[in-house]
């Protein structure tokens, strides 16, 4: 039985930041944040969003195809969740209406949350053939001002409908996982800002995408002539081409150039985004999926997904015939291009303004209300929520 994605949403904050007008208020050469980086802009989530939020406008988009009879399991996957304790999947049912039927639930990994998510709801099709689970992605990413991270922040939701018989792309049961205790990125439960060994974090990275690889070529037998695009987490884009620098040299010249043609597309949103922790590799792998004319039915593309901590899982999936016709490249770029930029002084007023996890009851700046969903305030140290 074939079991995959069937439909992708993606919501990004609408302000942002231009990178080059940062590195200059940060004393940097701009090309480090363009080129050594590898970003252009960076989303910017005003106090009224959160991943419940940003989550919900995800799942608004792929709603028609959400069958109540059907859905069993709704997954949050985040690492700057609203609750200690309560699912933030559960804001996220009530304010897009969704089933009281199904299993609702929040998943921690870092930015490997997501991917936890999605290998979930396909072991529960796997079980339950006729059902259909939703995986929700979507995170906040914040180092803080004047901070190292600070160039690579970002903000937003992915969310994706898995089922049998996917119109999208079929995730293979083919995954190399390693897992291991480190110590490259965390974050305290009292602060809403991580803290991370920012040079160790990328080693890491690149050891584990290294182990994970190598033991799927072991498990599989494949290699990258199998593979039309590898695809990445991407906490910056840099990153990724790091880890795709990794394997190069195992393929011949042109299929070097093709693969790297291929990352181009993939990053694309990203560059633009900045990093969403669980939902990176998914804006990476609907970047492909939207910008990339050559892609076609029946090609496999890798994905390698990293939650600092850390683990790193590579699997595969192979698109399916119409794949094209279930996509929104032109609403999702329009959305991008709506966005409006904040000066960079306003862009440190309006981060300011995020709410401290110790503070107890405060309103959100209306000002910056925006997207179909927004927080307005927490009385009683509850949230509240309110569609727009
Ligand atoms: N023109 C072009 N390139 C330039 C340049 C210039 N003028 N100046 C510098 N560069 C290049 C550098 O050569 C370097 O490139 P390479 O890595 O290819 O050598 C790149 O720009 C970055 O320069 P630095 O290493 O000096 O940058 P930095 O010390 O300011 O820190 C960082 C970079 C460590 C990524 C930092 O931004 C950070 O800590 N980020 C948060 C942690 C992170 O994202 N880690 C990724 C792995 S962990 C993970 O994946 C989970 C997750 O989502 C967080």
């Amino acid at each position: 039985m074939d079991i995959g994605i069937d439909q992708m949403g993606l919501y990004s904050p609408d302000f942002y930041i231009d990178l080059r007008q940062l590195a200059e208020v940060r004393g940097d050469d701009p090309d480090k944040y363009t080129i050594g980086i590898g970003q252009d802009e960076q989303a910017v989530p005003p106090s009224s969003q959160d991943v419940v939020t940003m989550g919900a406008a995800a799942v608004q988009q792929i709603q028609a195809s959400i069958d109540a009879e059907r859905l069993g399991l709704i997954v949050l996957g985040t690492e700057s969740g609203v609750d200690a304790s309560k699912a933030g999947a559960l804001f996220i049912q009530k304010l897009t209406g969704l089933p009281q039927t199904a299993r609702v639930l929040e998943i921690k990994e870092a930015c490997y949350g997501g991917t936890a998510g999605l290998m979930m709801a396909r072991d529960y099709v796997a079980a339950h053939p006729t059902k259909q689970a939703l995986v929700i992605a979507a995170d906040i990413a914040r180092y803080g001002l004047n901070t190292a991270g600070e160039v690579t922040q970002g903000a937003g939701a992915v969310a994706m409908l898995v089922s049998a018989a996917p119109r999208l792309l079929v995730i293979n049961d083919d995954s190399a996982v390693h897992a291991e205790d480190i110590g490259d990125f965390w974050r305290p439960v009292y602060t809403n800002q991580a803290l991370a060994r920012g040079k160790y974090s990328t080693e890491q990275y690149l050891r584990f995408f290294q182990l994970a690889w190598a033991a799927y070529k072991k498990a599989t037998g494949l290699g990258l002539a199998d593979f039309k695009a590898l695809t990445f987490h991407l906490p910056y884009t840099k990153m990724g081409l790091k880890a795709l620098r990794q394997v190069l040299p195992e393929a011949d010249a042109a299929k070097q150039q093709d693969l790297l043609m291929h990352f181009d597309h993939s990053i694309q949103y990203s560059r633009r985004i900045g990093n969403l922790y669980t939902g990176s590799l998914y804006l990476g792998l609907l970047s492909l999926l939207e910008n990339d004319s050559s892609l076609a039915a029946g090609d496999r593309l890798g994905l390698f997904s990293y939650g600092s901590g850390a683990v790193g899982e590579f699997f595969s999936a192979v698109l399916v015939e119409g794949f094209e016709k279930q996509l929104h490249g032109a609403a999702h770029a329009g959305a991008l291009n709506a966005r409006r930029a904040l000066s960079i002084a306003e862009y440190e007023r309006v981060f300011q303004d995020a709410v401290p996890y110790a503070k107890a009851d405060y309103q959100t700046n209306p000002d910056y209300y925006a997207g179909p969903f927004v927080l307005t305030a927490v009385t009683g140290q509850e949230r509240q929520y309110q569609a727009r």
